[in-house]
């Protein structure tokens, strides 16, 4: 039976042995969502940078860059954050994109057995998939600035439901994310309205986004990583 774990911060990540796991890299608000809306809507590949400087070099040598910090477009850059940015015009395109957040953990997550990234949008599709694998997995937050984040919690604990027959909780912080996201299934929006990040971006106007990006199983796409970015992972 696959063991399931959960670290809430990228600055926990050192204390898990990642390499014979799968880590699920989560960040709803919007990292992941973005990505997972890139390539459902055909973008070849999403290559994540940690830095603004990498984007820039990518940038010199002609792909087109998204970069967000602080929940707002970085000026000089092709693309931001939104999901819907990537909806259209960029079919079979490769992007590199920059977050506060998710595309660090991404990064962090490298040695793992493999890096897969999950969302309210791709959520059946990501566990059925999970229950097909023999490897144990390793949920990993994005978090806000190495803190704790109320809809990445969320989201593990949805996953945790989701998986729940065929496999095994194996630490507090998974029991803990477990019950946070069963005492709020019915009304995610009004936990989800306390978070931080939730109001940064409330308050930058892209309600639409976060409404989008807790909608669930829009999107059929898994994002794997495959040599330097993301694809869609082909079953
Ligand atoms: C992050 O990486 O922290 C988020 O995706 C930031 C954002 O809202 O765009």
């Amino acid at each position: 039976m696959t063991e399931v774990d959960f670290c809430f911060s990228p600055a926990q990540v050192h204390l898990f042995d990642i390499k014979d796991k799968i880590v699920v890299v989560i960040d709803v608000l919007r990292a992941t969502s973005t990505i997972n809306t890139a390539l459902d809507s055909g973008i070849k590949k999403v290559i994540p940078v940690s830095s603004i400087e990498e984007g820039l070099i990518y940038k010199e040598k002609g792909f087109k860059v998204g970069a967000e910090r602080n929940g707002k477009k970085y000026d000089g850059f092709d693309l931001g954050n939104s999901p819907f940015e990537y909806m259209e015009g960029l079919k079979g395109e490769t992007v590199v994109l920059t977050t506060s957040n998710g595309t660090r953990a991404i990064k962090l997550a490298q040695d793992a057995h493999k890096v897969v990234t999950g969302s309210f949008l791709n959520l059946t599709a990501l566990c059925d998939w999970l229950k097909t694998q023999p490897n144990d997995v390793l949920l990993l937050c994005s978090g806000w600035k190495d803190r704790f984040s109320i809809e990445d919690t969320l989201l593990a604990g949805a996953i945790i439901e989701e998986l729940n027959e065929d496999i095994m909780i194996n630490s507090d912080a998974a029991f803990a994310a477990h019950h946070l996201y069963m005492s709020y299934q019915n009304d995610l929006m009004t936990v989800i309205k306390s978070s931080s990040h939730y109001q940064r971006l409330a308050n930058n106007g892209v309600m639409k986004d976060i409404e989008f990006c807790l909608s669930k199983d829009k999107q059929t796409a898994i994002p794997i990583w495959k040599e330097d970015g993301m694809v869609v992972l082909e079953n």
